[in-house]
């Protein structure tokens, strides 16, 4: 199945990763590029784009690392602009920034609130805004937005109230784009992803474990009980994301518009 992107150019957005390690992101560019797609490689951290540009590259792979904070108007901008200076058009921008903040609404501060609706919302916004004029011109394009089964879901015990609702927004924002511009060629879809084992899971197993007197010991304990959470017996990974991303993006789906894939093993079906 090798080339399902082939000639297309993908922006991705948050294509690193938090720590070391495949997190979403990471292995949806990495995926899009082995199916022939140039792909730009956009986050917060430089260093994280550019190591995953250059995995990219080491397998043959044309890929660049771009700098930008995806909630600042002016960075989305001179992201587009250095896309289309590089390549000259956009198939595919692939949203797949986010961040978490645990408490309820008593517990959640409305700095916390706003800054999870900048980061997991007005980046997709911002993005949008930006590539869907390129995309229109083009009469062609395909935008994939990370959300996450905590959109549709809340288990008793968890609590981060932020979370679920800017996914919430996130699956509003993706209809909404889809239905829009289904009419100019443009297609709109989001994964929800279920549990998956990143890294961004290990920062937060590993935050968890640090002041438990045996370390180790709740580090695999967080990590188990994710994995038992799961119907499947263990947590996906990113590269179960990406392979969603990759139909999503690719002509493949050309009839699939407004679409909320959920990634999950199965837990959304479990009571
Ligand atoms: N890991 C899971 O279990 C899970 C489950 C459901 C949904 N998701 C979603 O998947 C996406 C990626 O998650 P991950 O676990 O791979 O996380 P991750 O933290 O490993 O990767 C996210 C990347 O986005 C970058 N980033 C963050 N804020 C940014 C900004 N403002 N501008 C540009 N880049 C920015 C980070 O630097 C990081 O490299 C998120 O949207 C997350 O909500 C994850």
């Amino acid at each position: 199945m090798a080339g399902r992107l082939t000639d297309k150019v993908a922006i991705v957005v948050g294509a690193g990763s938090s720590g070391p390690g495949w997190g979403n992101g990471k292995c949806t560019a990495v995926t899009f590029a082995r199916e022939g797609a140039k792909v730009m490689c956009v986050d917060l951290k430089r260093a994280a784009a550019e190591e995953t540009a250059d995995l990219i590259a080491k397998v043959g792979g044309e890929a660049f690392a771009f700098e930008a904070n995806s909630a600042k108007n002016a960075d989305v901008k001179a992201m587009v602009d250095a896309c289309l200076a590089k390549w000259g058009r956009i198939d595919v921008l692939d949203n797949n920034v986010g961040i978490g903040s645990t408490g309820g609404p008593v517990e959640l501060t409305e700095d916390e609130w706003h800054l999870v609706f900048d980061v997991n919302v007005k980046s997709f916004f911002l993005t949008a805004k930006h590539v869907l004029p390129v995309m229109e011109k083009q009469g062609k394009g395909a935008i994939v937005n990370v959300s996450s089964i905590a959109s549709i879901r809340s288990p008793k015990g968890v609590s981060y109230i932020a979370y679920n609702a800017s996914k919430g927004a996130v699956n509003s924002l993706t209809l909404a784009i889809a239905s829009q511009y289904a009419e100019k060629g443009i297609r709109c879809n989001a994964i929800l992803p279920g549990l998956m084992h990143t890294p961004m899971i290990d920062f937060l197993a590993e935050q968890y474990a640090k002041n438990e007197k045996d370390h180790n010991q709740a580090y695999d304990k967080m990590i188990a009980i994710r994995n038992r959470a799961s119907p499947t017996g263990k947590m996906g990974t990113g590269w179960d994301t990406a392979n969603a991303a990759l139909f999503l993006a690719s002509d493949e789906a050309a009839y699939v518009n407004g679409h909320l894939l959920v990634v999950d093993g199965g837990i959304t079906v479990r009571a």
